[in-house]
């Protein structure tokens, strides 16, 4: 057991940790939800949300990979014996979502290919659904595969074999440093055309204007809260499994901290060159700001496409957009494979080459599911379950069964506190025993009440 794989490098684990909390759900996921859920005024449980249940939890994760040196499963079970099952339940989430990711992260593929002479037309919505992705004309109807998904669905996977196959020092944190500064470099170039724009401070004023009256209300709370558990990648099974691979002396409050705060500045970045972009957008073809937005994969394939067809230099900066989306993607993708992986490895003690092909290649059978004339509707469902019902579920048991039922948590601060820079209190254990079950709590019945409406 001593033979673990470590990481080379302190920033080797922040850059793998960073990379899979910046993903799509930073770049089309959190511009809309804040703008839909208060604007400025979002930033207020924004922030609540982050320190009081983002950061926590991180640092609970971190502690529980770093103690146990485990994956998710073999953590949680010598957290308590009849735990490993919650681990598994994770592990179970990021399975199905590794099915479905690197579809987007194809689409993306081909998009950066299709920016150079703006391939989609004059109108990008029917490009995307019929031409490209030839979408059957009811929901349910599986059809042909298309090939255009299928090649780059398979470049995907060939990559994700090839660094989760190298090992986590010569493979994961590789790609991520690789991928992470280029990320970064590529976002910022961005960012900085999208607000010299003619328009863009229409849509950064619409973006930051705050609607105070929106605060007292509990689906804003939510909102914030689901944005930063999915955005952290927090219950997916994939910060534990990457913290333990941390050597014996790391610290670990500090660094939850810091990939807590990188995430969240990736964020608000993000924000700034979407809302400015659709700002532009919105000023050239004489619309309100609030009818050009969108989120998810109407963002990135149906309005940024008709947004780069308006900027001069449009195959360039088209092409860097899509690019970023499959950096930030793959980066995310390799961290939920790699939860299975490590699962199965310790699980049936095979060799890291057998459970990257054994889990690896399940993973990239199922995902042909949604290469096919029907892919998007199937997506679309299988999406919405696990981020309402499989990832707020996860999140709850998960601190329930530590803070209440192993009432673990003063052990893990202990751990925690004897490696890390900063010490915790008491703050942290009424965040992770009180507040954050409570607002999962909360978050469920809310989501099963809109869902009986
Ligand atoms: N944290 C990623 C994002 O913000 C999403 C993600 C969720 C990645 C789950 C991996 C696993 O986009
Ligand atoms: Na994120």
């Amino acid at each position: 057991m001593e033979n673990r794989s470590q990481w080379g490098t302190r920033l080797g684990f922040l850059l793998a940790a960073m990379g899979s909390a910046i993903g799509l759900g930073n770049i089309w996921r959190f511009p809309a939800t804040a703008y839909e859920n208060g604007g400025g005024a979002f930033f207020l449980p924004y922030l609540f949300a982050l320190l009081t249940a983002g950061i926590p939890l991180l640092i609970m994760e971190y502690t529980i990979g770093h103690k146990y040196r485990g994956s998710a499963p073999r953590s949680y079970s010598k957290v308590s014996k009849g735990m490993e099952w919650i681990g598994w339940w994770q592990v179970a989430i990021s399975f199905i979502i590794s099915t479905y990711y690197p579809i987007i992260i194809a689409w993306a593929i081909m998009y950066s290919y299709f920016s150079f002479g703006t391939q989609w037309g004059d109108d990008a919505t029917s490009f995307f659904v019929g031409d490209y992705l030839q979408l059957a004309e009811t929901p349910g109807t599986f059809g042909d595969m298309v090939p255009k998904v299928l090649f780059p669905l398979l470049a995907v996977w060939a990559m994700v074999f090839f660094f989760l196959g190298r090992g986590v020092k010569r493979g994961i944190e590789v790609a991520n440093k690789i991928f992470i500064p280029a990320l970064v470099v590529i976002f910022i170039i961005i960012v900085i055309r999208a607000v010299t724009l003619p328009g863009a401070l229409e849509g950064l004023n619409t973006f930051f204007e705050p609607d105070w009256s929106r605060i007292m209300d509990g689906s804003v709370w939510v909102a914030a809260y689901g944005q930063i558990f999915f955005s952290l990648s927090i219950a997916f099974a994939i910060m534990i499994t990457y913290s333990s691979y941390l050597p014996k002396k790391s610290d670990i409050t500090n660094n939850a901290f810091i990939t807590g705060f990188a995430n969240s500045s990736f964020e608000l970045l993000a924000g700034i060159g979407v809302f400015a972009a659709i700002g532009f957008m919105a000023s050239q073809t004489d619309q309100a700001v609030s009818e050009v937005v969108d989120d998810g994969v109407g963002l990135a394939f149906m309005v940024f496409p008709e947004i780069i067809s308006q900027m001069p230099a449009s195959g360039l900066f088209g092409f860097l957009f899509f690019a970023s989306l499959v950096l930030a993607g793959l980066s995310s993708m390799i961290s939920i494979s790699e939860t299975y992986i490590a699962g199965l490895q310790e699980k049936f003690n095979i060799s890291r080459g057998k459970a990257v092909a054994i889990g690896g290649g399940l993973a990239a059978i199922v995902s042909l599911f949604f290469a096919n004339q029907g892919g998007l509707y199937l997506l679309d469902t299988v999406d919405y379950f696990i981020n309402n019902y499989g990832v707020a579920l996860a999140g709850l048991f998960e601190v329930v069964a530590i803070a209440w039922f192993a009432k673990s948590l003063k052990d893990l601060q202990a751990h925690a506190d004897s490696v890390s820079d900063i010490k915790l209190g008491l703050w942290w254990r009424v965040c992770l025993g009180f507040i954050t079950p409570v607002v999962l709590g909360y978050m469920m019945l809310q989501n099963l009440k809109t869902e009986v409406s």
